[in-house]
């Protein structure tokens, strides 16, 4: 099963692409469901139909449907996000573990993965399309599984260790987590864990979707840069409302300034394909109108096709110890911070933080030195006597 997901920033054409690749895909013959992952409804409005919370059929092999928000989930999950940020606040965990909650996100995103793991648990699909919302709250979104899986493997244990032993004393002067709670934050990781399996495998890629425009542009490409540092692929762009040639000298005047825009972004982007599509002199809304769309978008590709396999994270050996690589397309090197935390790398870049788990054999060596090479961040790793006393 192919699972796309659209980002970009907010007004781009996000929805539109999406649902115009879906109903592409159908139209040839693949299962194809497509979910919105934002709060707004505006996929049904894209799609011209009303949109619940349940998959409908709206045409041959297309699903679509509307991550409901308002559901029960909501409450319980902020009580449990409540409580994880009290509990640290109370235990004075250091700053960096603390900082790793704040990107614990708010519920509808929370929901909208589970949704998609149910979905694409359904083996109902051939493809499943994600429209998500606007590229911040994507990033929060993607970076989730991840921080609270490492949030569950790292702090939870030994707080919840401490609390077998001090809720009979607590409780009596202020109200204390059931175990239920545990058992919640558990169950939601191992659902977690798996929403992030799906999402990195090599089926599933990204497509970023931006306008010709200065700014626009300048969030792509920090957009390129975070999606790699949380591990996703990212295999094509879509510059959606490219103003046609004209001879009228206002919309020449966009032409030129866009088209400068395109090819600065082309060569940043490249291998990544960018395809293009023209500002339509009407919204594209309903199937017809998405299909035209996506024919021009696509031509006679195959909107599914997997083109993209480089390995983001890879290990190698030499003779002086390990060479560990991590895709990081645009990333300027005065923007990367690393810093290592026990078993962990932390990686940060431009407000976005990574802490990746270190393979075994790499726990035991120390970093030795870092670099940017060619769109990756290579970071040398040494064996260090030090460390392996501190793994036996
Ligand atoms: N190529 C195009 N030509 C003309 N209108 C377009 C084109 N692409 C999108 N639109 C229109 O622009 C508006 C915004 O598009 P869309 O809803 O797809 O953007 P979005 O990125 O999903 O926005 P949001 O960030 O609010 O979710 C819609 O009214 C849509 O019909
Ligand atoms: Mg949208």
């Amino acid at each position: 099963m192919r699972v796309l997901l659209f980002t970009g920033k907010g007004g781009v054409g996000k929805t539109t692409t999406a649902a115009a690749t879906a109903a592409r895909a159908a139209a040839q013959g693949r299962k194809t469901l497509v979910l919105s992952t934002d709060p707004a409804h505006s996929l049904g409005d894209a799609l011209g139909v009303e949109l619940t919370g349940e998959p409908v059929e709206i045409a041959d092999g297309l699903v679509a449907m509307q991550v409901d928000a308002q559901r029960a989930f909501e409450r319980s999950w902020h009580d449990v996000q409540d409580y994880l940020r009290s509990v640290l606040e109370r235990a004075g965990v250091d700053a960096l573990q603390a900082e790793e909650l704040t990107v614990l996100p708010g519920a509808e995103e929370v929901l909208a993965l589970l949704e998609l793991r149910k979905q694409a648990g359904s083996g109902r699909y051939d493809l499943i399309v994600v429209d998500c919302a606007p590229t911040g709250e994507t990033l929060r979104l993607l970076a989730l599984p991840e921080a609270l899986g490492w949030y569950v493997e790292k702090v939870f244990p030994a707080h919840r260790r401490a609390m077998r032993v001090v809720r009979p004393l607590l409780s009596r002067v202020a109200a204390v987590p059931e175990d239920g709670v545990f058992e919640a934050v558990e169950r939601l990781h191992a659902e977690l864990s798996e929403v992030r399996a799906l999402l990195t495998a090599p089926s599933t890629s990204v497509r970023l979707v931006l306008t010709p425009e200065a700014v626009v542009i300048a969030e792509a490409r920090r957009t390129l840069t975070s999606l790699a540092l949380y591990g996703y692929r990212v295999d094509g762009l879509v510059a959606n409302r490219v103003v046609p040639l004209s001879d009228d000298p206002w919309m020449a005047g966009w032409v030129t300034a866009q088209r400068a825009q395109l090819d600065s972004i082309r060569v940043d982007a490249a291998p990544l394909p960018v395809l293009e599509s023209p500002y339509a002199p009407g919204e594209p809304v309903g199937l017809e109108a998405l299909l035209s769309f996506a024919d021009v978008l696509y031509g006679s590709a195959d909107p599914t096709e997997v083109t993209c396999t480089e390995e983001l994270l890879q290990v190698a050996r030499d003779s002086d110890g390990f060479l560990l690589s991590l895709a990081l397309p645009l990333a300027r090197i005065e923007d990367l911070e690393l810093a290592r935390s026990g078993d962990d790398l932390v990686v940060t870049l431009g407000g976005h933080r990574r802490l990746l788990s270190l393979p075994a054999a790499l726990r035991r060596c120390s970093v030795a030195g870092a670099r940017l090479v060619e769109d990756r961040l290579v970071v040398r790793f040494e064996p260090d006597p030090a460390q392996w006393r501190a793994h036996v």
